[in-house]
């Protein structure tokens, strides 16, 4: 059992807190955010993951799992201290580190020997620990040989728990190996494989992992648009590609482009990093490029279906920028219903779990119970998150509650053919359009 402190309690913290209390350890998350702690102390937690409520209520139960706001509480006895925190994109692109520097400037102060190994979770740009050491040797040089260790993060949200308990490796970045085996010895009950690296490998790792799926999702959204224009379908196009054991069929799904808090941030911070050194990053600002535009042709998709968008009422189905997640950082959804709003068109919303965030970043759109009551006289819907609910929606029933039935699928989660017979112009992505050229009937339905 080791003793372990959390820094940073969102989706990555907490999530890496409650697995390694459930592996035996005993682990204080830390936060700065009194609310979230209190809730957390209540068994409150402040973003839906699923399986996560249960992990915390049973190793908090257990006295494996603790939370606070102070500092020395948790830093303390600490064996490890975890930073989990932010690095939110600077306005030039570059990943902002000034969280984890003075997270670093409040905890020097509160170390003594035997002194804790430090390791960064967080996405931190290549150069990042080698800054952090310099940092805590400039704030007192005892510190000097306080081992600072990268450990990138690759869980998903949405599957978070499984991702951190079951990951396709461990990546540790470290100068002092004696310090990359402690913090491997902390991933032995995982039996994952462990790559060890020196720390700007490490960083770069993860943020070339995160370019490089970024990439996939831009590829296919954009041989998807070529589809459309030859009549070709993507889905089929992406088994064909997919089974080539080269390529793999992960991330060959068309949407309405990459979103959350991770892929955006990540590619934009890659291009900015190699622009500073020198280097010419084309391909990854085209993925940037293909992916802003993916979400402008939702709206071209809707203006050829149904002329001006000013006056139109508009269903959205999914708020948030995956299913599973209330997550709506950098949603898709969000900036799609900005668009449509600027446009005159009227948004009737819902989203299973995320409607709550999403509010107030949408106060003119209208939140609804459910997608029936979304689409309730709206002249589209658009479908843009592919929740497992939206599968089983019965689109008779949607159809009738609709002037000229127009279903824009977002992520190819209906059949087409079943769509249409229910009475749908169906648009998906990289599929061919079914049904009648509605244009003329649905600006008539709008009029009469
Ligand atoms: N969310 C993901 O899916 C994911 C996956 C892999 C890696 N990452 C990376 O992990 C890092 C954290 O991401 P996240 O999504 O967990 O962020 P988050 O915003 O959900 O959580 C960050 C937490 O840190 C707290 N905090 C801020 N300043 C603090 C301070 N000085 N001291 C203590 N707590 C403080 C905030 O109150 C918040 O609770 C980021 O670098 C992100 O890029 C995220």
């Amino acid at each position: 059992m080791h003793q372990i402190c959390v820094i940073g309690s969102g989706y990555v913290g907490l999530v890496s807190g409650a697995c390694f209390a459930e592996l035996g350890n005993r682990v204080v998350c830390l936060d700065t955010d009194i609310e979230r702690v209190a809730s957390l102390q209540e068994g409150k937690l402040p973003f839906f993951e699923t399986g996560l409520e249960d992990l915390v209520r049973r190793n908090t139960a257990a006295e494996r799992l603790s939370f606070t706001s102070e500092y020395a509480e948790g830093v303390g006895g600490a064996e490890f201290l975890f930073l989990c925190l932010p690095t939110p994109p600077s306005p030039n692109g570059a990943a902002d580190t000034s969280i984890l520097r003075s997270a670093l400037e409040t905890l020097a102060p509160l170390l003594c020997e035997p002194y804790p190994v430090i390791v960064v979770k967080s996405t931190a740009p290549v150069g990042t620990c080698a800054s952090l050491q310099r940092l805590l040797e400039k704030l007192d040089p005892a510190l000097a040989h306080v081992a600072i260790v990268s450990n990138p993060e690759f869980l998903r949200e949405g599957s978070a728990i499984a991702d951190f308990l079951n990951p396709d490796r461990v990546v540790l970045g470290a100068e002092v190996l004696s310090a990359a085996d402690a913090v491997r010895a902390l991933y032995d009950p995982l039996d994952a494989p462990v790559l060890t690296t020196d720390s700007a490998t490490s960083e770069m790792i993860k943020y070339a992992s995160n370019a490089f799926l970024a990439t996939k999702i831009s590829f296919v959204n954009e041989v998807a648009d070529i589809c459309e224009r030859v009549g070709a379908d993507i889905s089929l196009v992406a088994d064909g590609m997919g089974l080539d054991r080269r390529i793999g069929k992960s991330f060959l799904r068309p949407g309405v482009g990459y979103g959350g808090s991770c892929f955006p941030k990540d590619t934009q911070a890659l291009a900015h990093l190699g622009a500073m050194h020198g280097a010419d990053p084309k391909l990854l600002r085209a993925v940037m490029d293909v992916n802003t535009h993916q979400f402008k042709r939702v709206l071209h998709k809707l203006r050829a279906e149904l002329g001006s968008l000013d006056g139109a009422t508009v269903a959205v189905w999914g708020l948030a920028y995956k299913p599973d997640t209330d997550d709506v950082r950098e949603a898709p959804a969000i900036e799609i219903i900005r668009l449509l709003e600027q446009e005159g068109a009227h948004v009737r919303a819902h989203d299973p779990v995320a409607m709550l965030k999403a509010a107030p970043k949408l106060p003119a759109t209208t939140m609804c119970r459910d997608p029936y009551d979304a689409a309730a006289g709206a002249d589209a819907v658009l479908l843009l998150t592919e929740w497992k609910e939206f599968k089983s929606i019965d689109l008779d029933r949607v159809a009738a509650l609709m002037h000229a039935p127009l279903l824009i699928d977002g992520r190819n989660v209906f059949n087409a053919a079943a769509a249409h017979d229910a009475g749908f112009v169906y648009v998906g992505v990289g599929r061919p359009r079914m049904g009648p050229h509605r244009r003329e009937a649905h600006v008539l339905a709008r009029r009469g």
